[in-house]
């Protein structure tokens, strides 16, 4: 398939889907307490993206069963909401949400701490996030994707930590995976030359340990090998012929 270039009308919806999506992020991050159960942090979340007539775009695909990825601890990403998990001070969650506004999407991820957490976990859960921000520094026109990959990887291995290999960022538009793959790695080829109006869900996935990862019996949940504590951050972004905008945000 290829990368397609997004129309104004379009953009302007993807804005909408992206509003909604932090608004969402922000309401979730406000209940995430201890003893609350990630099933009900997916009821909730459903909850308000159906209140601003969106449709949460993971419901269903590819059998995927609820609204909200919702990853705990050594849970990298594609955790499954469930009423026995009930979270404790101490804990690091990933939330990972998708809407559909008008047939366009958003993905956004964030990964908070229950309570306190450790210095470690705070360390993991900050570099992760910078690692987005560093990696869109390069998400400029005329670059390549590979330049975005590679600072990604490198700022998170200057920590020591290890990143996901198994797992890829992505195009996003009409669909909620659109080419063109966005490792938070390197690659030998140099990738797609970013151009205004293409939209990508930039989202690093970064392992305190080893970046070996494995599938839970679910099919679905991805742990990460040693035990390791592992947290996520993504963001739905416009290339444009100056600064990227990111459209997940409020
Ligand atoms: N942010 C994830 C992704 O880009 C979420 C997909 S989870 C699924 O792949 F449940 F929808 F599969
Ligand atoms: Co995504």
């Amino acid at each position: 398939m290829a990368v397609t270039i997004k129309s104004q009308r379009e953009i302007n919806l993807m804005r909408e889907a992206g509003k909604i999506l932090a608004i969402t992020h922000e309401a979730l991050a406000k209940a995430l307490k201890p003893g609350i159960s990630t099933w009900e942090i997916d009821r909730l979340g459903e909850e308000i993206i159906r209140s601003y007539g969106c449709v949460p775009s993971f419901k269903n695909y590819q059998g995927y069963p609820a609204s909200i990825c919702i990853s705990v601890n050594d849970e990298v990403v594609h955790g499954i909401p469930s009423k026995k998990r009930i979270l404790k001070e101490g804990d690091i969650v990933s939330l990972d949400a998708g809407v559909i506004y008008k047939g366009y999407h958003s993905d956004a991820a964030r990964t908070h701490g229950v309570g306190e957490i450790s210095p470690e976990a705070t360390q993991l859960i900050e570099v992760t996030k910078q690692c987005f921000f560093e990696g869109i520094k390069y998400a400029k026109s005329g670059n390549h994707l590979n330049d975005v990959s590679s600072a990604i990887q490198a700022y998170a291995e200057s920590f020591g930590y290890g990143v996901v290999r198994d797992l890829v960022g992505h195009g996003i538009g009409n669909h909620l995976h659109e080419d063109p793959e966005v490792p938070n790695f390197a690659r030998r080829k140099k990738g797609i030359r970013l151009q205004p109006g293409m939209t990508l869900a930039i989202e690093p996935m970064i392992n305190a340990g080893k970046l070996d990862v494995r599938w839970l019996d679910d099919d679905w949940t991805v742990i990460t090998k040693d035990g390791s504590l592992s947290a996520h951050y993504e963001n739905t972004i416009l290339i444009t012929e100056e600064e990227p905008e990111i459209l997940s945000q409020a």
